[in-house]
């Protein structure tokens, strides 16, 4: 679906609580659950980071860590719908994953719904591997799904 080079040039750069709060449709847009707007412009400030992409002048997708001494835990990350399969999801996950290993963290965690393949796909191609998985931890629309518990030593 994706290409190996993404359309649009891209550059990677911290958030402030301003430029994520550009990001906040973005999050609704995908979200099935989405966070109310204050949760989500906490995250600039220690123990999270915020990463934004941005290409056409834009930002296009961002992602969310959670850090804990040497532990990352990647609590969201959203690539626009209208970029989305362009290899930008794979650039900010591969950029942020360096950035982390340049720190000396030792280890990535997530978690993502059984039914999100792009989500899984990505992480997978990224090194991601099945750690857990959670029975019936997500609320879906007319019951529940699992959660798939990722890791990657970094
Ligand atoms: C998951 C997400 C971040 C991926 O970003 P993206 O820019 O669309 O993905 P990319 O274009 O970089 O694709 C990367 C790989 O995933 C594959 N992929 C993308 N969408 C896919 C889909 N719907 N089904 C299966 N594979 C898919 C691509 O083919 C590509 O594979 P390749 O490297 O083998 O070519 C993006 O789809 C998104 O924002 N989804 C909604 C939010 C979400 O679910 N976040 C994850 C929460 S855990």
């Amino acid at each position: 679906m994706s290409k190996n080079v993404t359309a649009i040039p891209l550059s990677f750069e911290l958030a402030s609580r301003e430029s994520l709060a550009v990001c906040y449709p973005i999050h609704c847009a995908v979200q099935v659950v989405p966070w109310s707007e204050g949760t989500f412009t906490d995250c600039t400030t220690s123990p999270y980071e915020c990463w934004l992409a941005e290409g056409n002048g834009q930002i296009v997708g961002y992602v969310i860590l959670l850090i804990v001494l040497d532990e990352v835990t990647i609590m969201d990350i959203a690539i626009a719908p209208e970029f989305q399969g362009q290899g930008i999801g794979k650039q900010l996950l591969r950029h942020v994953l360096s950035h982390c290993r340049n720190q000396k963290h030792r280890v990535c965690f997530l978690e993502v719904r059984e039914s999100n393949q792009a989500a899984i796909h990505v992480y997978t191609k990224a090194g991601f591997t099945l750690l857990e998985r959670r029975k019936n931890y997500y609320p879906v629309a007319g019951g529940r799904e699992d959660a798939l518990m990722m890791s990657l030593m970094l």
